[in-house]
């Protein structure tokens, strides 16, 4: 059941053609499919073999005569003509029964399509494998006033519309949405002169939440013109908001497809950061057009090929657009909190996996955000320069093909005449480097020797050292910057790096920019720290210098009990005060390492983490800041007042921002005053929230929880950030009973993915509650799990990965988690997702 990289041939038959007719109907919808296949030269002969899962075949044909195909839950084969022919089937799906919204499903009465990586094979029998691409015409006929398929209209009717996708495209990128829905219509001039019809379909009554993503469409076609010299290829460009959707959206060619929670927005029931995520993932799924479709993977493998490509895309788009500072430091936060756990425990896996049993769970953080970091350090290597020409070559190269890791890589390589067969270690290689440094000062010449060590991973007992970018800067015991940032280049275990003339021994300032995703563990002393905190040029350091003096602080006090460092305390209080900075820089400064990487760095130490501790630890760092900064948060407060009509863009938001970060300090002081008054006056989301989740912190908010719910209980999205907000702001004693009470609520609904998600993905984020030391949180998560199983494998087998730091806690902590696992891997009938997931785990 295993698949390997390895195992990889290409097909036996490629396609020329499909005409897909879709009858459609809830219960027994009828798929007519007629696919001109040849076979493929490059191939080693081989069966004709069609992917098929769930389906019932009426009828099969071969150049219009009937054929008995041989028919296995996999799919079918059948005896062919040599040469090319045309296959026509039949078969009969019930979109209204698939729950687990893969394939053909329906989302309160709206049919729509998932089909990335292998639904397509519950809609028809077909080679299911990126590999092969063709050009798709659609007919849809039923009764929804809207029908929509990939490519441009063909023509529309009563009761029918047909669709062309010129462009060829493998069957992931397949896509056709039908029903009652309405379109906020736009309209984009590309630089050649085209013009194209943009549209957001939405539900009836959605119209107002739709304008900013369509402003975010229309700014990332221009931005990829600009930046990457690429324009759009068809008449329309289509995105539909659903409401249940396993994922964030997807890239379907001409027919994006949202979940509805990363698409609309209004400043009444959407916050700065909501908006700022509609924008990113608009920018991500449009972005796909020719990172992704029009070159797209080989096989799922080379998943990382579109992903990390265009997430680095995206990230580049959000820096320009906003604050390329501040994008940086949410990125690495991220990476942080969602990657390295990843990469340091039994899921950890290269970017470029080897094997896998599902590939759905595949689409993680380390394919996704590792991915993106892989192919900054190749920018970063090579040059802006290299970069763009290398960019140019790939496009030029591989447009209509579809292509692997070594394809990306050689582009680069010709391009720029490196060699980077060890840098293609980064794809191959999984766990996070640690990387340490020491130095010395002798008659002017400063040293900084390097070790980088891996350590070892599922399967993976031997690492070798990889190409690091290590980005560095010096800086003079006064303050001045002496080296400004260059570029280290290591590729030894153990690798030294001398700067001359220099009057006095430097402070470094080391993987400036986050230039590499490693473990740094330099044991820098508090001054240290403190002075980078304060004269380091590089803003990501500087926060960086910060946010280690945090960690020291919160790890001491789990230790020893000791108080919180007034070295930090004072470095936030300066750049607080300092107005050079802009607020969403200064919000940022405040930002703690998670409870779960505080977690993490105790392990690191040889410690066993205990979660109370730490959150403990983490209070007392809070409650000192608010008495620290007791006079400069109300002032802060008031400065950051933002007046005149919302606006989500980078400037009110970091305003917003910094604001609710000092509500929340006040709010240790006057019990809930200020933000009740926040909470009353409120005319939107980003500070109705932020004063709901003060209050609900200090153990107040009862009567504006009810208000709230009284208010959005009709809007779902709103209602996600209710259920969710009351588990993320209890107290460790309370989440698990919260969470329980409200998997009890009437509007609990298991089978809406970010209901789900809003509920047990919230307890599954506390670290505290979730790792209660009785095991309650692990208990509740693997029941809802096993529930939700059967139903939705796919959402399930992701949330299953908040067990995966398990065995850094105690024994006692881990015979709970482990009981939780076992339980779930026993469960009769798990799915394929579930199994690879607990497998892992408990390996
Ligand atoms: N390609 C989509 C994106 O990156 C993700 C879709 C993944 N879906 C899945 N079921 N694995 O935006
Ligand atoms: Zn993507």
């Amino acid at each position: 059941q295993t698949v390997h990289l390895s195992d990889y041939a290409p097909p036996a038959f490629l396609v020329e053609e499909v005409h897909l007719t879709f009858r459609l109907a809830p219960r027994a919808t009828r798929v007519l499919s007629r696919i001109c296949f040849r076979p493929n030269p490059d191939a080693a002969g081989g069966a004709f073999f069609l992917h098929g899962e769930e389906l019932t075949l009426i009828r099969a044909a071969i150049d219009g005569a009937e054929v008995t195909p041989e028919l296995t839950a996999a799919g079918l084969t059948c005896t062919v003509p040599d040469g090319p022919f045309t296959w026509e089937a039949e078969v009969e799906i019930a979109p209204e029964a698939n729950t687990a919204l893969e394939g053909l499903y329906m989302s309160r009465g709206m049919y729509c399509t998932q089909c990335e990586a292998e639904g397509f094979r519950k809609i028809t029998y077909y080679p299911d494998r990126p590999d092969v691409m063709a050009p798709f015409t659609v007919r849809i006929e039923g009764e929804a006033p809207v029908m929509l398929s990939n490519g441009n209209p063909v023509g529309v009717g009563e009761g029918w519309a047909e669709w062309h996708d010129p462009w060829p495209k493998p069957a992931y990128l397949f896509a056709l949405v039908a029903g009652d829905l309405v379109a906020e219509r736009g309209s984009f001039v590309t630089r050649s002169g085209r013009t194209v019809d943009l549209a957001v379909w939405v539900r009836p009554g959605d119209e107002g939440k739709c304008a900013w993503a369509m402003e975010a469409l229309g700014t990332s076609m221009r931005w990829d013109e600009e930046r990457y010299g690429r324009e759009y290829d068809l008449d329309v460009f289509n995105i539909v908001a659903v409401d249940d959707f396993n994922m964030g959206a997807m890239e379907n060619k001409g027919l994006n497809i949202f979940n509805s929670a990363a698409v609309l927005a209004s400043p009444e029931t959407a916050t700065d950061a909501n908006f700022e995520r509609i924008e990113s993932i608009i920018a991500h799924e449009y972005f796909h057009n020719w990172t992704g479709n029009r070159i797209t993977c080989r096989d799922w493998f080379q998943l990382c090929l579109k992903e990390g490509l265009t997430v680095f895309r995206d990230q580049e788009f959000t820096a320009d657009l906003r604050s390329a500072a501040v994008k940086r430091i949410e990125d690495v936060r991220m990476l942080r909190a969602r990657q390295f756990p990843e990469d340091q425990g039994p899921l950890a896996h290269p970017v470029r996996p080897e094997s896998y049993q599902e590939i759905n769970n595949f689409y993680t953080a380390t394919v996704y955000e590792k991915g993106a970091e892989v192919i900054g350090m190749l920018k970063r290597l090579v040059g802006d320069d290299g970069y763009a020409k290398a960019l140019d070559l790939y496009f030029d190269r591989h447009d209509g093909q579809a292509c692997t890791i070594e394809d990306w890589l050689k582009v680069f390589e010709d391009a720029t005449g490196r060699d980077l067969s060890q840098f293609k270690l980064w794809y191959e290689q999984a766990g996070t480097p640690r990387l340490s440094v020491e130095e010395s000062f002798e008659g002017g010449t400063y040293t900084l020797t390097f070790t980088q060590h891996t350590p070892p991973t599922p399967g993976q007992e031997e690492k070798k050292p990889l190409v690091l970018p290590i980005a560095l800067g010096l800086l003079s015991p006064n303050g001045d910057e002496v080296v400004p940032t260059r570029v280290l280049e290591m590729t030894e275990a153990r690798q030294s790096f001398t700067f001359e003339g220099l009057a006095s021994k430097p402070v470094p300032s080391i993987l400036r920019g986050f230039s590499a995703p490693v473990v740094l563990e330099r044991a820098a002393d508090r001054d240290e720290r403190a002075f980078l905190m304060a004269h380091d040029t590089d803003p990501f350091n500087k926060w960086e210098a910060g946010r280690a003096l945090a960690r020291e602080s919160l790890i001491a006090t789990v230790r020893t009990g000791a108080a919180p460092d007034a070295a930090w305390l004072e470095g936030v209080a300066a750049i607080l005060r300092d107005e050079s900075f802009e607020p969403a820089f200064r919000a940022q400064m405040l930002a703690l390492p998670t409870q779960s990487e505080l977690a993490q760095s105790l392990a690191d130490r040889g410690e066993t983490p205990d979660p109370d501790a730490i959150w403990g630890a983490v209070e007392g760092l809070k409650e000192a800041l608010a008495l620290h900064l007791a006079d400069l948060a109300p002032a802060l407060y008031d400065a950051m007042r933002v007046t005149g009509p919302y606006i989500p863009d980078a400037e009110q938001s970091g305003k917003r921002t910094l604001a609710n970060a000092m509500l929340g300090l006040i709010t240790r002081r006057d019990g809930g005053e200020r933000a009740a008054r926040q909470y009353a006056e409120a005319d939107n989301m980003t500070l109705t929230l932020a004063a709901l989740a003060c209050l609900l912190r200090a153990g107040k908010g009862s009567p504006e929880l009810a208000a709230f719910h009284e208010r959005w209980q009709d809007d779902r999205l709103v209602m996600d950030k209710w259920f969710g907000l009351q588990i993320m702001e209890a107290t460790p004693e309370a989440a698990v009973e919260t969470a329980r009470r409200l998997t009890g609520h009437p509007a609990f609904d298991m089978k809406n993915p970010n209901r789900f998600r809003a509920v047990l993905g919230a307890l599954a984020g506390h670290h505290a509650g979730f790792h209660r030391a009785d095991g309650a949180g692990y208990a509740l998560l693997a029941d809802w799990l096993i529930r939700l199983d059967p139903v939705n494998p796919q959402t399930a087998a992701r949330m299953m990965t908040a067990f995966q730091t398990w065995r850094r806690y105690d024994a006692g902590r881990q015979a709970h988690a482990r009981a939780a696992l076992e339980r779930i891997a026993a469960t009769p009938g798990l799915s394929r997702d579930g199994a690879e997931m607990v497998g892992r785990m408990l390996a």
